[in-house]
Parts: C-alpha cells; sequence; structure tokens
C-alpha cells in the first residue's frame, strides 16, 4: 500500500522587542509599529497526506482533515484551532472542501475513498501568553501543508493565506527578526547580529488579546515611541542598548487586568535583569540578561513568581520543515 506523505515543522515563538499602537482602526483592530523576534522555545506541526491527496486528481473536490495535539489545557481541538482554520485556508486556495474529522470520534466523516490530511500539533509556547503560539502553529501548518502537497507556493505566497489567520501569523512563516506594521501583517525582515539572553516568565492564567485591546482604548494618550533604539540595538547585537529600549504600548492595559504582571516585571528589574516586559499582549514576562550564566541566574531568582520559567536565546530563525 502507497505511504502517506509526512513533513514536521518545528516553530519557534516570538517576543516583542518594541510595539507601539497607534491608534484603533474603523476595522476595529489597531494600527501597530512593532519589531518581532523569535526566541528558543518551539511548537511541533506534524502533517500527513494520504497518496490521494498529493497526487490530487483534477476531479478530487473534498478532503477529510484529522486534527489532534497532545492536549496542553486551553488549546482547542475543533475548528477553532488555528492548525485546523490554517488546513482550512490552504486547502480552499486549492478549490477543495475540508470534512473535518474529530480524532477521538467513533465513525469517520466522509466518503471511504476521500483522501485524508492529518495534522497533530504538539506544544511548548504556552497557550494565549502573547507569544504567538497560535500564530506560530497557523504558520507551521500552512508550510508544512505547501510541503506535502508539493503547492510550490513562495513564501509571499504563504504570507498572504497567512494573514487572513491573524496578526502574527505572517511573520511566524518566516521568524527571524522583522519589523511589521498595519494590523502587524505587513513584515519586514531586519538585521540582527549576535543573540540575546533571556528568561521568560509565564502565567497559566490566560489573557485574551481583545480585552487587553479594549484596556488600551481605555488609557490616556501616551507619548508616540518609535522603534530607533531597538533597531540600533538589535544590528549592533547590543545587549544593554535593547535592555533599555525594550517598550510594549500594550504592557499598561495588561497591567490593569493583571497587577500581579507589574510585580514581576520590576522584580526582574530589581535582580539586575537589563530589561524587563511583557510580550505582546502578555501576560507572559520575559527578561533580558547579560549573557547564559546571568539568564540562568535569574531564572533561579524568578522560580517562585511564575508558573513555568524558561531560558531562551533569541533570535532562533525561523520555521524548519522536514520531510520524513
Ligand atoms: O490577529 P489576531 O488573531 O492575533 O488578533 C487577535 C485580536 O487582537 C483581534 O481580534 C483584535 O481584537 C486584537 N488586535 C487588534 N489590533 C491588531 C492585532 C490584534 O486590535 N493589530
Amino acid at each position: 500500500m502507497a505511504q502517506d506523505t509526512v513533513a514536521t515543522v518545528h516553530v519557534p515563538a516570538k517576543v516583542n522587542l518594541f510595539l507601539a499602537v497607534q491608534g484603533l482602526r474603523a476595522d476595529g483592530y489597531h494600527e501597530l509599529v512593532t519589531i518581532l523576534q523569535t526566541v528558543w522555545l518551539r511548537d511541533r506541526v506534524r502533517v500527513a497526506a494520504s497518496p490521494g491527496l498529493r497526487n490530487r486528481h483534477p476531479s478530487l473536490r473534498e478532503v477529510v482533515v484529522v486534527f489532534d495535539h497532545d492536549r496542553v489545557d486551553g488549546v482547542p481541538h475543533d475548528g477553532d484551532n488555528l492548525c485546523v482554520r490554517a488546513a482550512h485556508r490552504f486547502l480552499d486556495h486549492l478549490g477543495l472542501d475540508v470534512v473535518a474529522a474529530d480524532p477521538f470520534a467513533p465513525v469517520r466523516l466522509g466518503r471511504p475513498d476521500t483522501p485524508t490530511l492529518h495534522v497533530r500539533l504538539d506544544k511548548d509556547i504556552p497557550v494565549a501568553a502573547g507569544m504567538a503560539g497560535g500564530s506560530a502553529d497557523a504558520a507551521a501548518t500552512l508550510l508544512a501543508i505547501n510541503d506535502v502537497l508539493e503547492a510550490g507556493l513562495d513564501r509571499s505566497e504563504v504570507q498572504e493565506l497567512a494573514a487572513d489567520l491573524g496578526s502574527d501569523v505572517p511573520f511566524c512563516v518566516s521568524g527571524g527578526t522583522a519589523l511589521a506594521t498595519g494590523t502587524g501583517t505587513a513584515t519586514a525582515q531586519v538585521l540582527c547580529r549576535g543573540e540575546f539572553h533571556w528568561v521568560i516568565g509565564m502565567s497559566s492564567e490566560p489573557l485574551a488579546t481583545p480585552e487587553v485591546y479594549a484596556q488600551w482604548d481605555r488609557l490616556p494618550d501616551g507619548f508616540e515611541m518609535h522603534p530607533d533604539q531597538v533597531l540600533q540595538a538589535v544590528r549592533t547585537g547590543d545587549a544593554e542598548l535593547l535592555g533599555a529600549s525594550l517598550h510594549n504600548d500594550l504592557q499598561a492595559a495588561a497591567f490593569r487586568l493583571r497587577p500581579d504582571l507589574a510585580d514581576g516585571v520590576d522584580q526582574f528589574l530589581v535582580d539586575g535583569a537589563l530589561g524587563s516586559i511583557v510580550s505582546g499582549s502578555g501576560p507572559t514576562v520575559v527578561a533580558l540578561a547579560a549573557d547564559a550564566a546571568h539568564a540562568h541566574e535569574l531564572a533561579g531568582l524568578a522560580a517562585d513568581r511564575f508558573d513555568r520559567v524558561e531560558v531562551a536565546k533569541s533570535p532562533a530563525g525561523g520555521p524548519s520543515i522536514r520531510r520524513e
């Protein structure tokens, strides 16, 4: 019997080194200027396509998508999951209808000869944490499907599909270090020399991104911030300058919803971090260390203050695709 074609994508999380919200748009989204960088904390997406899908006949109309994951709390396993939405988006682009199947259900949906796309997600990136975990999973799914189906989309075409799935998804397709504008979907790579050492303080109580933006809407206008210093710091690999210039306009909004996060940031600074900030819409707090040993020292001091603490380097490059 012919084998499935399988691709595995490892995809990194992100931190926002700089995030300025420039205002509310007519469509309800916010205009942003942000600098994103990948960190070495990765999810894994494995996609298996049955032979009938890889050698798809022009008459093929329907695909069964089966999705499962390692059941990390808070990860939906239905059509709300960004992996499933990404699979729908890609197959729709190819003119195929999707029959979604629950792997835990006793009956398989679709006709017996309908080809299957199996998407499996294993998570290490925290859920709803401001580290683009869901967006990374969506990006990985698009890249894995492009590979197993030999669909031949180039990176910018994958990024176009990605923009329909969420603001951070186009960045997650390319990774590295990027300046993003608009709602966050227009990205341009920026030069980064050297590497940075982070301590990542995670909370098991998620924060919903729309609620953080809604809080931002209620805050008084702040100063308009520019990313020049952060760009210079990453261009020259200057950790001290980066620590001093980290900025996130959503931080004050996240603090209103979760006052404990302010203590998390303050304590990292008291402990000697070069800088500390809420990542994206939170609740993850990141602290920049001078080097790997310093990061481990800060992580040891922070161990009791968060539900999970990791040490990770950045940048982490982009998604890696491996055909099995
Ligand atoms: O695009 P994404 O799914 O990541 O966005 C989640 C939510 O965050 C949106 O529904 C919106 O409420 C808010 N958001 C925003 N402006 C942005 C990005 C996200 O208001 N630029």
